[in-house]
């Protein structure tokens, strides 16, 4: 089973890419593909078109275009269910010890890594950065 990571621009600022590259390895995943990306404005709306609602919406994708940031399609069984748990919860003071995002995030919003929350978001958020692959 495939699914969708980001690292976001805060953990590739940081210089956390590597280590959370080996993180995910050792955990696992292959990783199947891989892109640096810049989001536009528009992109990064697109992605998370869910949240378009929400207070953090306009913050949300202000930081998501702030720099460089790098998606991954990974591949393990169970590989939405166990990602979710290797991240962590959203926001790192929540994190349980030893998840990422309790090792590099910095907040809720600055929170180092995105997985997809499930399968059909997978095959959507795989498919956005990565057509090629399909929607499947
Ligand atoms: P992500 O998994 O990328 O999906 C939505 C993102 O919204 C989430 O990670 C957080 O980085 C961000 N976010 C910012 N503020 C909040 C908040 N108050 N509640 C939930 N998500 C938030």
């Amino acid at each position: 089973m495939l699914t969708l990571a980001i690292i976001k621009p805060d953990a590739v600022a940081a210089r956390h890419t590597g280590k959370i590259i080996a993180h995910l390895e050792a955990e696992g995943f292959h990783i199947r593909e891989a892109q640096m990306v810049r989001l536009t404005e528009d992109r990064a709306e697109a992605f998370y078109e869910v949240h378009r609602e929400r207070p953090f919406f306009r913050p949300l994708v202000s930081f998501m275009t702030s720099g460089p940031a790098l998606a991954l399609v990974l591949e393990r069984d169970e590989a939405v269910g166990h990602l979710r748990k290797v991240i962590g919860a959203t926001d790192p003071a929540q994190a349980e010890v030893g998840t990422i995002r309790r090792l590099y995030a910095q907040s809720k919003e600055r929170n180092a890594i995105h997985a997809s929350d499930s399968p059909e978001n997978a095959a959507r958020e795989v498919a956005f950065f990565f057509p090629s692959r399909g929607k499947r």
